[in-house]
């Protein structure tokens, strides 16, 4: 077919004739009703309304009829394009607002609706705590180790000093495994990652250990058959007891705030000498061992956070006894070391006013989350 003719053409074309242009019409009215979306319309109009359609090819045709025919087909042709354009207008309207109506019940939110009730959880006091005390270690330049629950029962003992016959033995109350003589026992301290980190590496040493130690006690508020402990031991020319109670009070104020004051008690460890046990100074009472004035328990009753001891046990620590360098492997004439061990189980309990020990293991998300997302 050849585009609409546009000059003068005594022949009229036939998609003027009133009957086409009648139908030209009626065929869009009938497509711009029968649009159900705006996407639909869009099309009708393209097709009816658009330039390629019937109704604009006729109107482009008028300039080819005779003059005195021009009038009365350009009225006939306008009126009916603007019947399409308007009830395109009015179908336009229409299927806008039954879209608009339609997106808000969609997307309607029911505030009402129970929530998702499912508890987020919490990571465990015990993981934050130890991260949090190694994050410490690794601010001050050292190496965190770790070792194997199941030891060799040389490293857990006969290389920290603690022979088969130390009386110090019997105070580990020890998981053998079976069979008995296999040697290998559930670690009963940190320490013996003392003993593999030396023997695996030259000092200069420093290391902090956090995990898992093993011992047959009763489980109760205090005490618990698993627990955890974070063991320090720094091998180094010239080191002191002076650095030992530096790096010690750094840890202290670091996790429960400046100003704590610290002691070191006298004590014994096999693989220490000397050995001390750490205390620091109760960080509710003040070292007073009482509760505070118009608490909930009254005048004069006792801090129940260090139980009146006005003092808080840390863990042991001391110079590391040249009998385990040697043991281990480092020449006790060019180095001397400290070490240490601290239970995490109770660093978190008094950190948290936790009073028993039990919370930390039975698995209650209602006591994990209350410890928050500490990161
Ligand atoms: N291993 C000791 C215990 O479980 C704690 C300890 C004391 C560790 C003194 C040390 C230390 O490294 O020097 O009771």
């Amino acid at each position: 077919m050849s585009g609409p003719n546009t000059d003068y053409d005594p022949v009229e074309v036939t998609p003027l004739k009133p009957e086409e242009v009648a139908a030209a019409r009626d065929a869009a009215l009938a497509a711009v009703a029968a649009a159900g979306d705006l996407e639909q319309l869009k099309q009708a109009r393209l097709e009816h309304a658009g330039d390629r359609s019937a109704l604009a090819l006729a109107n482009r045709e008028i300039r080819a009829l005779p003059p005195q025919a021009r009038k009365e087909a350009g009225q006939r042709i306008g009126q009916a394009r603007g019947a399409v354009n308007q009830a395109i207008a009015e179908r336009q309207a229409v299927l806008e607002a039954e879209h608009e109506e339609r997106m808000l019940v969609e997307e309607t939110v029911d505030v009402t609706l129970p929530t998702d009730r499912t508890v987020p959880g919490a990571r465990h006091p015990l993981t934050t705590g130890s991260e949090l005390i190694a994050d410490i270690f690794v601010a001050m330049g050292w190496a965190i180790a770790e070792g194997p629950v199941l030891e060799a029962e040389w490293l857990n003992f006969d290389a920290l000093n603690l022979g088969p016959d130390h009386p110090a033995r019997t105070m580990h109350d020890t998981f053998w495994t079976e069979p008995s003589d296999n040697g290998i026992v559930l670690r009963t301290h940190t320490s013996p990652v003392q003993a593999r980190t030396m023997l695996g590496q030259e000092p200069p040493i420093y290391v902090a250990c956090p995990g898992r130690v093993f011992r047959t006690d009763e489980y109760d508020a205090t005490h618990s058959p698993v627990f955890h402990q974070v063991e320090g031991l720094a091998i180094d020319e010239g080191l002191t007891m002076a650095h030992l109670r530096g790096t010690l009070d750094h840890l202290v104020s670091t996790l429960f705030g400046e100003g704590i004051e610290t002691r070191f008690r006298p004590s014994y460890f096999p693989f220490t000498e000397p050995s001390a046990e750490m205390d620091m100074v109760c960080f509710v009472c003040r070292g007073t061992g009482l509760a505070a004035p118009g608490g909930a328990t009254g005048a004069g009753a006792t801090c129940r956070t260090c139980r009146g001891e006005g003092w808080i046990e840390l863990g042991g620590c001391g110079m590391v006894n040249p009998r385990v360098l040697t043991a281990c492997g480092v020449d006790p004439e060019r180095y001397t070391g400290f070490a240490f061990g601290f239970g995490i189980d109770r660093i978190m309990m008094f950190r948290h006013g936790v009073e028993d020990l039990r919370g930390f293991f039975e698995g209650d998300v209602r006591f994990t989350t209350a410890f928050g997302s500490e990161l």
